[in-house]
């Protein structure tokens, strides 16, 4: 026998009650979402590798070490993509949404491909429920875009959560803030980790999410963003924050936040559950108004999160799931009887009752256990005398006329 083939490593199968549990939580967020104005997008799975390069930001890891890019066999590049943003973004633009009702608000459940360490919670090929609002800057779309993850998460009785929330503001003092804080990193270069020494120029920011005892310590005297916001964007975020409080969402404000893109302008977020490991992150987000003309649009601001399937169903408790009902089992004693109760099954389903059949050749009583297995509430026995149709909740058998099967359940079902 050769050698048996196993999924790729980062990857899973989803089956069972993790399947089941899934389409729940995708229901939930739908619930809150739709009523929202959120409209259902899905774009490709691929994209031009360009996208994310300019998108995402040539510095991240994202783009340096973690996207699976490939020939597309005319001399092009495309990427498996890695996140949700910028591709919404070049569907905002390619379908010219701004000349919808802004802002333009759309959601998406799909896959992501990043080529991480697996581990718990960290995959190659992961989920997630995202949410996008383009076209409007007013700080109540990033208040609203953060208060309906968290509707979300407390629907789903996600454990632990603790929201951190800052604003990186506006290109400009973002630059300032980076010459002071870089010149804070050069003046202590020998206590940090060599990883971050090599990116000071590139990416300093990252310095504060660093592990290394070193750069922690250095990062902890280092210069903090929230204290070079220009004034309107100082103003933008103090909305943000009293229309959280008003909604009586709790967060921390944390100027040490850093995400792993690059395309955010004034809000960020991301929250996290204790009830994960080390990769605690269950969603996060923030502003883009820059991301636009990144990709060569016209300008347009834009606010959304992404949360991961995985880790939101890791960070709440298993709850029950029910398989689907079955209304009616059709079962027969002999394979001449299988043509008319494949029609039963049929017609049965087709005026909207979950209908089985048996399709395994097993004995008459092997189906009946089936049946029971099932939880079926009718099961319909084509013989040679006729069709009985059986009540299993209250055990009553009688005959019927084949075509009556439907008549005599309709009724009770
Ligand atoms: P992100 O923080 O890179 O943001 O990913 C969002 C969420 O996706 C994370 O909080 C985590 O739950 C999940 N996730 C990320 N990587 C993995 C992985 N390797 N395995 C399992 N889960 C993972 C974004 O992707 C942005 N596009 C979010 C956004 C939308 N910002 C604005 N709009």
């Amino acid at each position: 026998m050769s050698e048996r083939i196993q999924a790729p490593r980062g990857t899973f199968d989803v089956l069972g009650d993790d399947a089941l549990a899934r389409d729940r939580l995708v229901e939930t967020a739908r619930r809150v979402l739709e009523p929202a104005g959120y409209a259902r997008i899905e774009t490709p799975t691929f994209e031009a590798t360009e996208l994310f390069a300019r998108g995402v930001g040539e510095s991240t890891d994202v783009v340096q070490k973690e996207m699976y890019t490939f020939d597309d066999g005319g001399g092009g590049s495309v990427t498996l993509r890695p996140e949700g943003t910028a591709p919404v973004c070049r569907a905002y633009l390619e379908h010219g949404m701004h000349k919808l009702p802004q802002p333009v608000k759309l959601w998406y459940l799909s896959s992501f491909f990043r080529r991480e360490r697996p581990q718990q919670g960290r995959f190659r090929q992961f989920w997630q429920i995202g949410a996008e609002a383009i076209g409007s800057d007013d700080p109540a779309v990033d208040a609203e875009s953060i208060l309906l993850l968290a509707e979300i998460l407390e629907a789903i009785g996600a454990r632990g959560l603790r929201l951190r929330l800052a604003s990186l503001g506006r290109p400009a003092s973002r630059a300032a803030y980076r010459a002071e804080l870089t010149a804070h990193l050069r003046a202590n270069q020998d206590r940090l980790s060599p990883e971050v020494r090599e990116r000071i120029d590139l990416n300093p920011l990252r310095a504060f999410d660093a592990d290394h005892p070193g750069t922690r310590e250095v990062m902890e005297g280092a210069p903090r963003l929230l204290d070079f916001l220009a004034d309107d964007d100082h103003e933008h975020f103090e909305a943000v924050k009293a229309l959280l409080d008003a909604a009586g969402v709790v967060y921390e404000p944390d100027s040490t936040l850093v995400r792993g893109l690059d395309y955010y302008t004034r809000t960020v977020f991301e929250y996290t559950s204790d009830a994960l490991g080390a990769q605690s992150g269950v969603g996060g987000g923030g502003r883009y108004d820059g991301l636009m003309e990144q990709i060569g649009g016209a300008p347009a601001p834009g606010m959304g999160w992404a949360a991961g399937v995985e880790r939101m169903l890791l960070a709440s408790p298993p709850q029950p799931v029910a398989p689907p009902p079955v209304d009616l089992y059709v079962a027969y004693a002999k394979p001449e009887h299988r043509a008319a109760a494949f029609r039963l099954a049929a017609d049965a389903r087709r005026a909207g009752h979950a209908s089985r059949l048996e399709l395994a050749g097993r004995s008459l009583k092997g189906q009946l256990k089936q049946a029971g297995r099932a939880g079926a509430r009718y099961v319909a026995i084509l013989g040679d005398e006729g069709t009985s149709l059986k009540d299993m909740e209250t055990g009553e058998q009688k005959t019927v006329e084949p075509d009556a099967v439907m008549h005599h359940i309709r009724g009770t079902l």
